[in-house]
C-alpha cells in the first residue's frame, strides 16, 4: 500500500484516533497496527467527547496532525429519551465540530469522520448520492438528526478556514515553480456507512445468538440497506486519509443491497453451513413489517447508499482488490465468529 499524503506528514504530529473502543475503532487500531503505522488510540477514559475541555485538553496536548474519529453517542433508541439529547449533540455534533476547527488550521491536516445513512429520511427509493439532499430534519431520529449536525459542523468549519485562511496554509512550490495553496490545505473525509459489524454487539452477533436459542425468529424484512464490515470501513478510512482525493462526504458500503430478514437468512445459513449450534431453519426466519417491530427510534426503511464516488476514489489509491460484496464479507465474518465460539 502507498500512502502518499501521509508522506507529508510532520512526524512530529501523530495521529490520533477517538474511538478505540468501538466496532471502528478495534478495526481501526488492528488495521494501524498491521500498517506500522504510529497512532495515539483514545477511549472514552482518556478523552470524554461529551466535554468540551476534555477534548480542547487532549487536541491541545497530542496537537495531532490527522485525526480518526470512530467515536460517537450510538445508542439510537436512547439517544430518543429527552434527558439525554444534550449529550447526544455534544458528542455527535460538537466534538466533531471541535476537531474539524482544530484540524482545518493545521498545513496538511486530515479529518476522517465516521457518519451514517440514517442522515437521510425516506425521500428516495433508489440509492443516495452524497449530493442528495439530506433529512428533513423533523423527520430524522435525534441520533440522525445529531450525526447529520455534526456532518455540517465539519464541512462549516472547513469551508470558514479556507475562505479566509490562505495565510496559514501556504503552499510549498509545485514542480512549474508556482506556489500550489492547495497541496498544503488541510482536508476532512466524512465517510457515510451503514449496518456495521465489527468486534462488539451488532445485528449479526444478536442473530447468531438467537439462532441457537429459538427455533423461531421473527426479522423486519421492509428495510433496505448494505451490511459493512468495521475493519473495511477502518481500512478504507486509513487509505482514503493516506490519499491525494478531495475533501467531502463518501458513501463507505459495500456492493449490493438486502434486508434485514435477507441478513438473517444468510448469517443463519452461513453459520448452519459451519455446522454449528443453529435451532431455526431459514423457512422459520419469518419476514415481518418494520411496523410491528416497535423501537423507540424511527430507523430508515431505505438505506441504500450509492458507493460510485468511494469506488472512484478507491481506484485511484492502493486499493487494487476487487471491490467488495457485503456477502462476501459477511460470509468470511460469519465464519469467523463460529470458529471463535467453537474454540472459547
Ligand atoms: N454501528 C452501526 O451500525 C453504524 C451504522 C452507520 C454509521 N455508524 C457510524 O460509524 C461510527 C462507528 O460506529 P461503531 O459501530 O464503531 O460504534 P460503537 O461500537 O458504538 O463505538 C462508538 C465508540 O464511541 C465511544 N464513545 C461514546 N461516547 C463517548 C464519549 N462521551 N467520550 C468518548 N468516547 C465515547 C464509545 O465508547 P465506550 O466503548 O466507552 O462506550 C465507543 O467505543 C460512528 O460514527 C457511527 O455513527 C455506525
Amino acid at each position: 500500500m502507498s500512502f502518499s499524503s501521509f508522506e507529508l506528514l510532520d512526524h512530529a504530529r501523530p495521529i490520533v484516533v477517538f474511538g478505540k473502543d468501538g466496532q471502528v475503532g478495534k478495526a481501526l487500531q488492528k488495521c494501524l497496527k498491521d500498517l506500522k503505522i504510529p497512532a495515539i488510540f483514545l477511549g472514552r477514559s482518556d478523552c470524554d467527547l461529551s466535554s468540551e475541555s476534555s477534548i480542547t485538553e487532549v487536541l491541545n496536548r497530542y496537537q495531532p496532525q490527522v485525526i480518526i474519529n470512530a467515536a460517537a453517542y450510538t445508542a439510537v433508541d436512547k439517544a430518543e429519551v429527552v434527558a439525554e439529547r444534550d449529550v447526544v449533540f455534544a458528542i455527535n455534533s460538537k466534538a466533531p465540530a471541535l476537531m474539524a476547527r482544530y484540524i482545518a488550521n493545521v498545513s496538511h491536516g486530515i479529518l476522517v469522520h465516521y457518519s451514517t445513512d440514517y442522515v437521510f429520511a425516506d425521500t428516495k427509493q433508489t440509492a443516495y448520492l452524497e449530493s442528495d439532499a439530506t433529512g428533513p430534519v423533523d423527520q430524522l431520529c435525534i441520533y440522525g438528526w445529531s450525526k447529520l449536525a455534526g456532518e455540517e459542523a465539519i464541512e462549516e468549519a472547513f469551508n470558514a478556514t479556507h475562505e479566509t485562511g490562505y495565510d496559514l496554509v501556504q503552499g510549498p512550490e509545485n514542480a512549474s515553480g508556482h506556489i500550489s495553496y492547495q497541496d498544503k490545505f488541510s482536508r476532512y473525509f466524512i465517510l457515510r456507512t451503514s449496518w456495521v459489524y465489527g468486534e462488539g454487539g451488532n445485528f449479526i452477533r444478536t442473530m447468531l445468538r438467537l439462532a441457537g436459542e429459538r427455533d423461531q425468529l421473527k426479522v423486519v424484512a421492509d428495510q433496505v440497506g448494505a451490511p459493512t464490515s468495521a475493519q473495511w470501513l477502518a481500512e478504507v478510512g486509513v487509505q482514503i486519509a493516506g490519499s491525494r482525493v478531495e475533501s467531502g462526504i463518501y458513501h463507505a458500503v459495500p456492493d449490493g443491497e438486502t434486508s434485514w430478514h435477507g441478513l438473517a437468512v444468510f448469517v443463519i445459513e452461513t453459520a448452519a453451513s459451519c455446522g454449528e449450534g443453529v435451532e431455526v431453519k431459514s423457512e422459520n426466519i419469518l419476514p415481518i413489517p418494520a411496523i410491528d417491530y416497535s423501537v423507540p427510534a424511527a430507523r430508515p426503511y431505505n438505506s441504500r447508499l450509492s458507493n460510485q464516488k468511494i469506488k472512484k476514489a478507491l481506484s485511484l489509491m492502493a486499493f487494487t482488490g476487487q471491490y467488495p460484496h457485503w456477502r462476501d464479507q459477511v460470509e468470511k465474518y460469519v465464519k469467523q465468529v463460529v470458529e471463535e465460539s467453537l474454540k472459547s
